[in-house]
């Protein structure tokens, strides 16, 4: 269903703020406007940025996954998924493996990048197979890890983006160990082997040469994403307002 673009926004006339999360803000440089903020409401014109943010596109009234894509993820987050996916989707990898491409960082697309492997398992887990969301969970860990028998280095991205010397924490360390061992461990690896980073701009992709793999493998609510009261429908509403105050 498309949502009526006529539909008026939320708080029409006031001055919205919007405070970013504090995940996003702590230990940062940015200043906390929180205070200086709410002495501001006092004038009765400013209020907190609640549902619809005019500057955002409007998302449907029942949003599906490519919705999200389109309205939502950050471009290098959007290239970076349907590179990897399409990658798999040409070398003939099972549709598990391609979905789990598609979907295997999109909680970096406008969620929260810290563990996201772990938060992006939990976003899907409801509408996909357990395989799926247990490759999208463990490619994280994995990631760390080379594998020279599949063909799997440590990146070389990471040793600029954590220094030669990083060494990953113990949560992570068990995990890839857990994972190693496990019967979907490939499903999981082929993910880490396709995770490749497109820095540079590349042709762009129609999400939509994944409409009959994501119809097979994602079961969208009819509700909509954020609507069907799954346990996880509250993270996919945060996309949807991402400037709500509370
Ligand atoms: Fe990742
Ligand atoms: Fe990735």
């Amino acid at each position: 269903m498309k949502s009526d673009s006529s539909k008026r926004f939320p708080q029409e006339g006031r001055r919205r703020l919007i405070l970013p999360p504090p995940v996003g803000l702590i230990g940062t440089d940015a200043p906390d406007p929180a205070l200086k903020w709410l002495r501001e409401l006092a004038d009765g014109n400013t209020v907190m940025m609640m549902g619809d943010n005019p500057a955002l596109p409007r998302m449907p009234d029942a949003p599906r996954l490519l919705d999200f894509f389109k309205h939502r993820f950050g471009s290098i987050t959007v290239r970076h998924l349907l590179n990897s996916a399409k990658q798999a989707m040409e070398q003939g990898q099972n549709e598990t493996v391609v979905i789990a491409c598609l979907l295997h960082d999109i909680s970096n697309g406008a969620l929260i990048r810290a563990d996201h492997g772990y938060w992006a398992a939990q976003m899907i887990a409801p509408y996909v197979s357990e395989e799926v969301a247990w490759a999208v969970k463990y490619h994280q860990a994995l990631r760390y890890f080379a594998d020279p028998e599949v063909g799997y280095e440590y990146p070389e991205s990471y040793a600029k983006f954590f220094g030669t010397d990083y060494v990953p924490p113990d949560y992570i360390q068990r995990d890839a160990e857990f994972a190693r061992a496990h019967k979907w461990y490939m499903t999981s690896r082929l993910v880490t082997l396709n995770d490749v980073y497109f820095f540079e701009k590349t042709d762009p992709i129609d999400p939509h040469i994944f409409d009959d793999i994501i119809g097979r493998n994602f079961r969208q609510p009819k509700e909509g994403l954020g609507f069907d009261n799954s346990p996880v429908a509250h993270m996919w509403r945060t996309m949807i307002w991402p400037n709500n105050f509370l």
